[in-house]
């Protein structure tokens, strides 16, 4: 549930209208709904308790804006990070360190030192290689990390493939055939606290058959590090609950997961962690944009809208269906193509989609765009990077601004050498 509905027939999120956002801001711009992220922050949290010892850190991938991860450190959410950046949102958002994951399959040599600066409370190692990095950072530091190790359960999550990380050919964790060894020589290691094992299979997962799939063989892997007499206190379950997008999506409920949690973890003995992302983020935001124009088609009119593929990737990278809405439906309905203003043909939203009637001027929505929206914003086609907008029942400000195309302009510069 969300709180983006129809107030006398206009849009709102809460109790602001989205036109007067819009025309005090401009669009296109994003709008974040503060009761909605605190609704789903209650809610996965509800669900996961009833696994008992748990620890939820928002996967900040999704929406790294630090409005949003205010409200959600408020709500006692930590953070799932992937770099130094979000590291350094995260800190400055309020997160505790102690409450902060570094995930990722990358990390630098400068990340771990930042991240050991910072004191963070838990490194998710991807590879032996990189455990032994990090083991020697830390000994020269005099410091132990305190680690899990990633595991890839190949198990296939049934999602996009360009979001499917649990499979063995893709590049995350290690291979659960060696994960026993693995374990037992980073566990040797000075410099690392090994606690545990993480995994994470991939992202928008609308069944929970492959999660409690790839849980069972996790649960036989922490049953064999026991017996090899390593001690198991953590395990890290990852994110991945998908939300609807569209109608005939039909997503699991957080109470529903969190239930296959505790039937599947039940006899673990561990603190279960999680790194939710979409399903706190996805239906907390919109994109609002305004019709440029409608042009004529062939076989459907192009709707031509100000925002485009630089402000909402999605679409244009994994063909994402997010529900088009005019901000004032006349009840008439078209079918049209959704497009933006971008020189590709990928930058396309809806292709022959039954929508509300609009024309130019109009203000219209993209919805479920809270997560891996703004964050994937980029200045392509040298348009301005898109603002955003937080909602707190009647009360709403400018949580990023939008930074004009002048300034990456003023950021450039043409070298003396260049001018010969
Ligand atoms: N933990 C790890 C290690 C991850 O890689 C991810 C997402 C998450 C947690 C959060 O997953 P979630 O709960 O949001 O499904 N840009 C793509 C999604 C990429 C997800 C990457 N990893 C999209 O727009 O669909």
């Amino acid at each position: 549930m969300d709180h983006f509905n129809l107030i006398d027939g206009e849009l709102h999120c809460e109790n602001v209208s989205l036109r007067t956002i819009a025309d005090a801001v401009g669009t296109p711009v994003y709008v974040y709904s503060r009761a909605t992220l605190e609704r789903h922050a209650d809610a996965f949290k509800a669900g996961v308790a009833q696994a008992g010892d748990v620890h939820v850190a928002f996967a900040i991938k999704a929406n790294p804006n630090l409005a949003v991860l205010n409200v959600l450190a408020k709500r006692g959410l930590g953070a799932d990070v992937v770099s130094e950046g979000e590291m350094v949102r995260a800190l400055a958002a309020g997160v505790p360190p102690e409450e902060i994951v570094f995930s990722g399959v990358g990390k630098s040599k400068r990340e771990m030192v930042a991240a050991l600066d910072a004191g963070i409370g838990q490194f998710n190692i991807e590879s032996e290689i990189e455990g032994a990095e990090l083991s020697a950072i830390a000994v020269a530091r005099g410091q132990k990390a305190v680690c899990t190790l990633r595991i890839n359960p190949d198990v296939d999550a049934r999602t996009h493939a360009k979001i499917s990380t649990g499979k063995s050919e893709n590049k995350f964790g290690v291979p659960i055939s060696d994960a026993l060894a693995i374990y037992g020589r980073l566990a040797a290691l000075p410099g690392l606290k090994l606690r545990g094992v993480a995994l994470h299979i991939g992202s928008q997962l609308l069944t929970l058959d492959p999660l409690e799939a790839a849980f069972d063989k996790v649960g036989v892997l922490v049953q064999e590090l026991r017996a090899a007499g390593h001690e198991v206190t953590h395990v890290d379950l990852g994110g991945g609950l998908g939300v609807k997008y569209k109608a005939a999506d039909d997503p699991r409920m957080p109470e529903e997961y969190g239930a296959m949690v505790a039937r599947i973890t039940g006899n673990w003995g561990v603190t279960l962690m999680f790194e939710p992302g979409r399903v706190i983020a996805a239906n907390a935001g919109v994109l609002v944009t305004e019709v440029i124009r409608v042009k004529p088609g062939v076989e459907n009119p192009f709707v031509i809208v100000d925002a485009a593929m630089n402000d909402l990737a999605r679409p244009a990278l994994y063909d994402a269906w997010h529900d088009f809405e005019a901000v004032q439906p006349s009840g008439e309905r078209m079918v049209a193509n959704v497009v933006g203003p971008v020189c590709e043909t990928g930058d396309t939203f809806a292709m022959a989609r039954d929508i509300d009637v609009v024309a130019a001027g109009d203000l219209a929505i993209f919805r479920s765009a809270g997560a891996y929206g703004a964050t994937m914003a980029s200045f392509y086609n040298s348009r301005a990077m898109v603002p955003e907008v937080m909602v707190d029942g009647d009360q709403w400000a400018i949580v990023a601004d939008r930074i004009p195309a002048a300034a990456t302009v003023a950021a450039e510069r043409v070298p003396d050498f260049l001018n010969d």
